[in-house]
């Protein structure tokens, strides 16, 4: 399956605290970076282990599991994406990160780029693309263009919130990625904002409303 709607009642309880009128930037933060970390651990349930011979607490030789050391790079969409970042990099402290600017513009909804800084031997690792809002698609998919053209072919996204239209073109787009988000609300409205959505969460996460 492509799209992943976690249902984890953690999530939907942050969620929840998330949309309320007139959060304060301090809890917003908070929030998304914690919902975050959690949507993280899900987007990650199907990473490779291997077998490993290690000396135990009795010190005789044990097998255990650990990653196959895949690599990975976090790829926040700036700048909401950032809001995530703390939460997803507790949980693979020594992932890369390669940083996508994209701009969307308030009347055509088309991204427009600004800064791309991505890091090297993309080929071989698993990107994480992070943004907390996946509207029209459009950034998303800008944002996968640009990793595919660097060679990047494994590309996990990870939205807090989706709009069916934005859900729909970016696997229309890229059929082979997969779409990890808190919650599947119902449609954009007139200006393009998911509805009911968090509003402009780049604004709410950076106080600048
Ligand atoms: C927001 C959001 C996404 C994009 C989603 O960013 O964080 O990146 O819009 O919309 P789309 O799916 O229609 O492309 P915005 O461009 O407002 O920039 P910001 O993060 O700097 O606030
Ligand atoms: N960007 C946001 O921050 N919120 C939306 O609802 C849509 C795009």
């Amino acid at each position: 399956m492509s799209l992943h709607v976690i249902d984890h009642p953690l999530v939907q309880h942050k969620l929840a605290l998330l949309r309320e009128y007139g959060i304060s930037t301090k809890s917003f933060r908070e929030l998304v970076s914690e919902i975050g970390t959690l949507l993280t651990y899900e987007a990650t349930k199907d990473l490779p282990l291997q077998a490993n011979l290690i000396k135990g607490w009795q010190g005789d030789s044990i097998e255990v599991n650990k990653l196959q050391g895949k690599k990975i790079t976090v790829v926040p969409i700036l700048r909401a994406g950032l809001g995530m970042m703390d939460g997803v990099m507790e949980l693979i402290p020594s992932a890369k990160v390669s940083v996508v600017g994209l701009q969307r513009n308030e009347e055509t909804l088309e991204p427009v780029p600004y800064f791309e800084k991505l890091v090297g031997k993309i080929e071989q690792r698993l990107s994480l693309v992070i943004d907390p809002m996946l509207a029209t698609g459009g950034s998303m998919i800008a944002t996968i263009d640009m990793l595919k053209s660097a060679g990047c072919t494994h590309i996990k996204a990870i939205v807090l919130v989706a709009a069916p239209e934005g859900v729909k073109a970016t696997l229309e787009a890229h059929p082979d990625i997969e779409i990890y988000t808190a919650a599947l609300d119902s449609h954009l409205n007139e200006h393009g904002y998911i509805v009911p959505g968090l509003g402009d969460a780049g604004d709410k996460i950076f106080g600048t409303v």
